[in-house]
């Protein structure tokens, strides 16, 4: 049997600097004119998805999919989280998840990527869709203090960017902790959570974690960390969906220990 091959940050920055060129030459964003119909655009475009919806595989078109997904996403940030809350997507790709956040209500959005690509995309869709958006570079493992600076009292959201980081989990969640945050929220896949001897759902997506060679460590480092009184982890479950029938993600949300504050 041949095994794939480590993921390393320098494959994953390369992959995605890749990946985000060519779509971000594709404009998708250009097909919508306004949020409620940017929400349902994704690079599956219209095609028939096997997905997992609530814990449930549904055969549904991509674009009912997003849909469905973006008030998935809109209802977890509204419940805890005011319309004027500055939230900073770290690792946000396209900017798919802040035309989500904007959909919601949110105003103070900003997207933070280590690609060019993924830099360029937030800054033109915040001009299609005249948003006050900023766009910048953060790589979680090396990052400019001086970014860092700008995110005090922010709530920090990653999804899916932590599980490129195999073996540097603790290295990234440092780095967040040194943003002095108000709360981050992370929508990742957790090894930790999965069942995979009694659902096949889980299995299937743990499989995908092996597969892919995502970080399997998140919820034990935060524990590790909460243990050390650096933080405190305010929720851990899974979400139960996916646009397939892999790799459904977690929610977890922390935020720093603060003197004096009591847990929860
Ligand atoms: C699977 S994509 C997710 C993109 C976006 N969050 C979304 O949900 O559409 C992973 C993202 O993580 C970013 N990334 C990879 N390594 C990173 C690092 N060290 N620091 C910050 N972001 C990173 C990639 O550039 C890419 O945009």
């Amino acid at each position: 049997m041949t095994r794939r091959s480590r993921r390393t940050p320098a494959r994953s920055h390369a992959e995605y600097e890749a990946r985000w060129a060519s779509q971000l030459a594709d404009h998708r964003w250009q097909a919508a004119t306004d949020l409620p119909a940017a929400i349902s655009l994704s690079s599956y475009g219209a095609r028939q998805l096997t997905a997992l919806m609530n814990f449930i595989p549904c055969s549904v078109p991509a674009l009912a999919f997003f849909t469905w997904r973006a008030a998935k996403i809109a209802a977890i940030f509204r419940a805890h989280y005011p319309a004027d809350t500055p939230i900073t997507e770290i690792g946000c790709g396209l900017g798919k998840n802040l035309i989500v956040l904007a959909h919601a209500g949110y105003t103070r959005l900003t997207g933070l990527d280590p690609t060019n690509a993924a830099i360029q995309a937030v800054q033109e869709q915040a001009a299609w869709f005249k948003r006050p958006w900023q766009a910048g570079r953060l790589d979680l493992l090396n990052p400019d203090p001086a970014t860092l600076e700008q995110l005090a009292g922010q709530v920090l959201f990653t999804n899916h960017v932590i599980e490129q980081l195999p073996g540097h989990t603790r290295l990234a969640l440092d780095c967040l902790l040194r943003a002095r945050p108000a709360e981050v929220i992370h929508i990742e896949p957790c090894a930790e959570l999965l069942a995979p001897a009694r659902s096949a759902a889980d299995l299937a997506s743990w499989l995908h974690i092996i597969a892919a060679d995502y970080q399997r460590t998140l919820l034990t480092t935060l524990n590790d960390l909460a243990a050390q009184g650096r933080l405190e982890i305010l929720e851990a479950r899974l979400l139960g969906y996916s646009p397939r029938l892999a790799n459904a993600p977690a929610l977890i949300r922390w935020r720093p220990a603060q003197p004096g504050r009591a847990a929860r």
